[in-house]
């Protein structure tokens, strides 16, 4: 029986960068969660009889919130709804699955890097059957719903068991429970070169894979050890916990300090390698060498070709705006266009629809490709070590004779968390309004060349985007980027990209904080941080 319930609107149901994200007692409130799915479902056409992906990163509240979303898609008229064993799909698992059979679209239940617990976040992202995040018009229209809904409909049964791989029933919608692991492996044994890398491990050679105690775990240990036969213990923290085992699962120097520290050590292993929550960000650590991912996505832009997926070469390369200009420099070598995009991976998804760009990056150590529509971890890891396997050397060496190629770009994010929401508009505000007067100015010795607040004009659709970082270039190709974070759960953040280009050969083994020492104090004094903010450090490094 199909009930309807009468609710009011809540006024604070905005997706941001990556769907609706909140602390989970926020997502506890009466009816949230239900204004927010029945909020979707109202903004969509043509489904009746479709199907619905549904599946999450595992972390406390995902198996209540994925109940009530299947009673309501069951309640909205969905024909089928495809739900990962255990609730569970990675992002970029989700995003293949929508793709492969064809469905309607996806609710992927995550709130990314976040941590995760009864306190801690939560969130909810609607996908398009293209398999990417929704584009601004739809998430527009999901909200503009939350503003004005006065009741949402539910199938009154009981709670499905998800724990078993079985096709069920709710009410006419039929309900298929799959392995989520399989389809995502058979797709990346498509791409890339299995008896080659299985020949590596089978060689001696040796990696780190940190789950981080989230999604990508079962994905991991079933691709990396069982397929590729590598050492049983390669993935480190490889089962999913709701809590993340009490941690940030956001593969960076700060959070995945464990896995930096052991493969800094001399006898570390070949290749190191993390992800994040929902399997969707890598970080990519050579022995004795991190890899910024603004270098990782010009290093694999460069030598995918390597890898049978690639072969045929790329069509073009998208990077998000504040990503360095590292990828740049491969597109134009290649003869391929490269597009700059706003944060968020949803930009990308019109440039990999229409076959404009193959491989797409951002700073925050995501990395991607056409092959589904959200950026990929496991992925990344992949195509490293299929280069790996391809070209024999180490990720220094490759990393060196890159730079000697085209040059380095030394490159830094700075964090500043939980800021004061008013200090952090008035930062902005105030970089906004002298915007016009910086060109020819000097800072800490550098001359401003350019500075403006970067606005996105999508070449397929025609869309504009405005208002999405403040940019201030310097003459010699340095700049430093300022915006504040549209995924945040508490205050605000705000994030100062720095990035120092260098070609100068004798200079391409500089400590990155001596390399960029005068823009960060450049970039103090133009957005006036500590009196503003009233930091005088960052909370994280990246
Ligand atoms: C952050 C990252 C951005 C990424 C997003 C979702 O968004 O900066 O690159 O796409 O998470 O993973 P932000 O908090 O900066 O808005
Ligand atoms: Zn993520």
């Amino acid at each position: 029986m199909i009930k309807t319930v009468a609710t009011t609107p809540y006024d604070d149901q905005k997706p941001g960068t990556s769907g609706l994200r909140k602390k989970v007692p926020h997502f506890q409130r009466p009816n949230y969660v239900e204004n927010f799915v029945q909020s979707i479902f109202d903004s969509l056409e043509g489904f009746e009889g479709k199907t619905l992906v549904i599946g999450g990163d595992g972390r406390y509240f995902n198996r209540e919130v994925i109940q009530i979303a299947l009673k309501m898609a069951a309640a909205a008229g969905f024909g089928k709804a495809m739900v990962g064993q255990g609730g569970i799909l990675s992002t970029p698992a989700a995003s293949n699955v929508i793709r492969k059979y064809g469905a309607f679209g996806g609710i992927i239940l995550s709130a990314s890097h976040n941590p995760g617990g009864p306190t801690e976040d939560f969130g909810i992202k609607y996908n398009t059957g293209n398999g990417g995040p929704a584009p601004e018009k739809i998430t527009d229209a999901i909200y503009a719903r939350t503003r004005t809904i006065t009741e949402y409909r539910v199938l009154d049964a009981p709670d499905l068991d998800l724990d078993a791989i079985s096709t069920l029933a709710l009410g006419s919608m039929r309900v298929e429970v799959i392995d989520p692991v399989a389809d995502y492996a058979e797709l990346m044994e498509s791409l890339f070169d299995f008896p080659a890398l299985k020949a590596m491990f089978a060689g001696g050679f040796r990696m780190a894979f940190d789950a981080m105690s989230a999604v990508t775990g079962p994905y991991a240990t079933e691709i990396l050890e069982n397929r590729l036969g590598a050492a049983r213990g390669t993935v480190r923290n490889g089962t999913p916990l709701p809590d993340f085992g009490g941690h940030h699962p956001d593969p960076n120097l700060v959070h995945a300090r464990e896995l930096h520290d052991v493969m800094m050590e001399e006898n570390a292993p070949d290749f190191g390698a993390a992800s994040d929550g929902d399997g969707d960000r890598n970080l990519i650590i050579g022995r004795g060498i991190f890899v910024t991912p603004s270098d990782s996505l010009a290093l694999l832009a460069a030598n995918a070709h390597m890898a049978p997926g690639y072969a045929a070469g790329l069509a073009g390369i998208a990077r998000s705006m504040p990503t360095s200009g590292a990828a740049d420099r491969v597109a134009e070598k290649l003869g391929i266009n490269l597009y700059e995009t706003p944060t968020g991976w949803k930009f990308f998804g019109n440039l990999l629809d229409a076959g404009l760009a193959t491989i797409c990056g951002e700073e925050s150590a995501g990395t991607g490709s056409n092959h589904v529509r959200e950026k990929d971890g496991l992925w990344a890891v992949l195509l490293w070590l299929n280069i790996l396997a391809v070209r024999k050397q180490s990720v220094r060496a490759i990393a060196k004779e890159h730079w000697e190629t085209y040059g380095r770009n030394y490159y830094a994010r700075h964090d500043y968390e939980g800021i004061d929401s008013a200090a952090a508009n008035g930062l902005v505000d105030a970089l906004r309004a002298r915007l016009a007067t910086l060109p020819g100015t000097t800072l800490s010795g550098l001359v401003v060349a350019a500075a403006d607040d970067f606005a996105y004009h999508d070449p397929v659709d025609g869309s504009t985007s405005a208002n999405q970082g403040i940019r201030v270039l310097f003459e010699g190709g340095s700049r430093v980027v300022f915006r504040l974070s549209g995924t945040g759960t508490s205050g605000a953040t705000l994030r100062v990209y720095i990035e120092r280009y260098e070609a100068d050969p004798a200079k391409l083994a500089q400590a990155t904080e001596v390399a960029l020492a005068d823009l960060i104090s450049a970039a103090e004094t133009l957005a006036e941080i500590s009196s503003r903010t009233g930091r005088t450090a960052p909370d994280v490094i990246t």
